[in-house]
């Protein structure tokens, strides 16, 4: 008996073990063939921006924050996307691995579009110590030639424009400053808020301000569904801080990408002449059916007693 509960005991850590050490001691093998595919998606803040925030739903809960090494104590552990090893694989073995998945790392074959698995690339490139095309997002406000502010002290105006990408409704502000002999040139490292406009003030969009990258972009996603006007008009803006949000420069938007507003007219719908709702017929006919009863009670009554003879004295 007590041997039969011990194999019972055993057998299940063997197995665990034994499977443990051997998916940690398995290289994970990736067909050469896949390892040389390229990123067919072209790198922009966008791209960068949108593979960001797929990566923080789809891949932070067991890669942890990249550079912070605080994935989950799986094992094998879920590398972090910062990490030497991680950035030493090629484009198409990350690809590759999210497509099939291996233990604990699930497969995002049908979860994540083709499209948002390379920007998932994309943005975690931009982590690694060898810059690949992404690294044109990357740009550190003392890296830049000029501050802005220094610009609009020179008397240097800065143009916003807001324009809506539809294929993935991301929100784009494009800055555009004068160049020496007189050409636009990018404004880069200025901070960009993004808002839509609401009945009490605005609301931000986005986590908090964007730098324009060296192309004099910033971007935001639009959330879907909105709400906008009856028309499903929503009214964007986007606003440079310029010199401490003195000077600041802006750009609105009217685009019909909110949910339209349904009015109602909730007198009318109310009302006892109302005809936009009809009760459920399970009420109408319970009130019909309880009228009935009450009155046919009295009737019967009022009959019964009309029936009395009258005793004569
Ligand atoms: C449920 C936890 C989990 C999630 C969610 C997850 N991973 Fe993983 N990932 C793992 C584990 C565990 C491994 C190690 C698998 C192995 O080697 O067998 C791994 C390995 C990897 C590898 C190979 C790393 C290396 O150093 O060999 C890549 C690339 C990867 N994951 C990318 C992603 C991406 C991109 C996402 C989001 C789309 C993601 N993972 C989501 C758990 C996860």
């Amino acid at each position: 008996m007590k041997t039969i509960f011990q194999l019972f005991v055993a057998l299940p850590l063997l197995w665990t073990a034994s499977h443990v050490m051997g998916q940690t001691t398995t290289p994970w093998q990736v067909p050469a063939a896949k390892k040389t595919v390229k990123n067919p998606v072209a790198a922009s803040a966008a791209v960068v921006e949108k593979g960001k925030s797929l990566y923080n739903t789809h891949c932070k809960s067991c890669h942890g924050d990249p550079g912070k090494n605080n994935g989950l104590p799986l094992q094998p552990k879920p590398t972090d996307p910062a990490s030497a090893q991680y950035q030493a694989q090629t484009d198409g073995e990350m690809f590759y691995k999210m497509m099939t998945g291996r233990g604990a790392m699930p497969k995002f074959a049908d979860v994540i579009s083709e499209t948002d698995k390379w920007s998932i690339i994309h943005y975690v490139r931009t982590f690694g110590k060898k810059k690949s095309s992404a690294d044109a997002i990357e740009v550190e406000a003392d890296t830049l030639a000029m501050p802005a502010s220094t610009l609009l002290q020179a008397g240097v105006p800065i143009q916003l424009n807001l324009h809506i990408r539809e294929r993935d409704t991301m929100l784009i502000a494009t800055l555009t400053t004068v160049g020496a002999s007189g050409e636009p040139v990018p404004a880069a490292g200025v901070e960009v808020a993004f808002f839509v406009k609401r009945y009490f003030g605005d609301l931000p969009l986005g986590e908090g301000v964007q730098r324009t990258d060296v192309n004099g972009w910033a971007a935001v996603e639009l959330p879907v569904n909105l709400p906008g006007d009856t028309a499903g008009m929503l009214t964007l803006i986007a606003k440079a801080i310029i010199n401490d949000g003195i000077d600041n420069v802006s750009d609105t938007l009217q685009a019909a990408f909110g949910k339209p507003l349904v009015m109602r007219n909730i007198t009318e719908e109310r009302s006892l002449w109302g005809r936009a709702r009809v009760a459920p017929l399970y009420i109408i006919i319970t009130f019909f059916g309880a009228l009935l009863i009450v009155w046919g009670t009295m009737g019967y009554v009022v009959m019964n007693v009309l029936k009395i003879n009258r005793q004569e004295a």
